[in-house]
Formats: C-alpha cells, structure tokens, sequence
C-alpha cells in the first residue's frame, strides 16, 4: 500500500479552506498562467487531492491529474465531482506516464514537495524522464521542493500548517521530524492530526518517508534528461523552491 493511501482522506486536514480552493497557487503562478494560451493542456503529475487540477480547471484550462496513491486519486475524482469539474484522473506514477497516458501536455505541475518521495537518483531520473515524455517539445514542468540541504542544518522537531474546524470538528495538524545522521539516508515526518469536538479529544497518525537530494543534484538530473532552460528561486535561506524547466 502507497503510504499517501490511508493518509488521503484526511489529508484536507493539512490545508486552510482558502489552500483547499487554490487560492495562493493560483496567486503564486498568475503570471505564468496568464501568459500561456486559454486553450494549453495542463497535466498535474503529482495531484494529491485534486486541489490544483480543480483549480486550473475552474479556471477554463483542459487539465489531467494523475498520482500514484490510489487513495489519493479516488479522494481527486470526488472532490472533482463536488466542484462540478470533469477532469479526468488516473493512478500512475511519474515512470509510468508515458505507458499509462497517451496524451501530452503543454505544462506538468508536480506540487508539493513531491519529487522528495523517489527513493534514489535512480528514480529520480527515471520519473522526470517519464514526466519529459508526456510534455510537447518546449513544454514547461514546474516543481517545487523543500530546501533539504537548509532543514538538515535547522533541523525543526515540530512544525504545523495551522488549525482548522470542518463539521464541528477541530484539527491541529503536527509534524514530527526525524533527521537521520547522513544526508541521503530516509526522513521521516510523523503527522499527527490532534482533533478534538465538544465531548472528546482524539488522534490519528500517519508516517511519511522522504529521501532528500540537494538542489544541484534536482537542476543535473534535470538536465540529464534533456530538461533546458531551468530556472530556479532556490537560495540557501529559502524553505521552499520552485523550479521550471522545459523540455528540449
Ligand atoms: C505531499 S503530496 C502533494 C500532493 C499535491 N501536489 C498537493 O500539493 O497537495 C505528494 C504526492 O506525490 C505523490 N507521489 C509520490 N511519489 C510519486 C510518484 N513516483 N509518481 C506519482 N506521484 C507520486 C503522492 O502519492 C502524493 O499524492
């Protein structure tokens, strides 16, 4: 079983109501979003929740989501079916597009510190050679990471998204951090979704892995499966990054 499988339906539990609606991605990418053509072909490859797939598609762009947690792509479709948004879903990791979608696509979103989850190099090259394959010639694949090699050094034990309450219901969600003593070793975050409602106080926990790499490893790999043009906002101080690059 995927570990994003049981975790999917209450993974809404990470976000404020106004991240579900995709309200700071679509701020965080307008400029981008605005200068290619009303009719491109989205693809998010790591959709999760189906939180920016509904977004794009709301905002009148032909979008297709894939992931490779069936939990998390059934979780997707409904909340798509929900939003009255016909976006076609479908379980596939990033090695696997090229078999599993015969389309390809102007941009790939791949969101959400999702590239931390390939196991090695290995993958990583083989994933972005699968997402490469799915893109028109100059298409744009935008990905965002954590800076991995500026959370070895801090080193949080604790971080949260922030509370929030849904049916009565509030939620903290708390991560935990594991650091490993080697950088390239497996990183473990507990997430512990603390609820409480007015008779009780309960828990539940799910265990993510990731396995970092450091930026100029992502921007060779990149490259060395023929991405150009990459771009990237990393700095050393930085939490977050993103990066663009196209395929040559
Ligand atoms: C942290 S979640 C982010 C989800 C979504 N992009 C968001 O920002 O809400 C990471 C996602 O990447 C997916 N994922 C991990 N490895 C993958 C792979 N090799 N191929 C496709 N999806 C993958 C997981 O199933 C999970 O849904």
């Amino acid at each position: 079983m995927n570990q994003y499988d049981q975790f999917s339906a209450d993974y809404h539990w990470l976000y404020s109501d106004g991240v579900l609606a995709g309200k700071p991605f679509l701020k965080q990418f307008e400029r981008l979003l605005k200068s290619i053509p009303s009719d491109s072909k989205i693809l998010d490859c790591s959709c999760g929740i189906g939180v920016h797939a509904i977004a794009l598609a709301e905002q009148g762009f032909s979008v297709y989501g894939t992931d490779c947690s069936v939990g998390m792509v059934a979780q997707a479709k409904q909340r798509s079916i929900e939003a009255k948004k016909d976006i076609p879903f479908a379980v596939s990791a990033w090695n696997e597009l090229p078999t599993k979608i015969d389309q390809v696509f102007d941009v790939a979103f791949c969101l959400g510190n999702s590239v931390g989850h390939c196991a090695d190099k290995q993958e990583m090259i083989s994933s972005f050679k699968g997402i490469r394959s799915v893109l028109k010639k100059n298409g744009l694949l935008i990905l965002d990471s954590r800076n991995w090699e500026r959370l070895q050094q801090v080193k949080p034990r604790f971080s949260t998204t922030g509370s929030r309450i849904r049916n009565g219901i509030r939620c903290i969600p708390l991560y935990v951090w594991t650091f490993p003593d080697r950088f390239e070793d497996e990183h473990l975050i507990e997430v512990a979704l603390l609820f409480e409602n007015e008779k009780a106080v309960w828990e539940r926990h799910y265990n993510i892995t990731y396995h970092p790499f450091r930026h100029s490893e992502l921007c060779d790999i990149l490259s060395s499966v023929g991405f150009v043009n990459i771009r990237s906002a990393f700095t050393e101080e930085k939490d977050l990054y993103t990066v663009t690059a196209q395929a040559g």
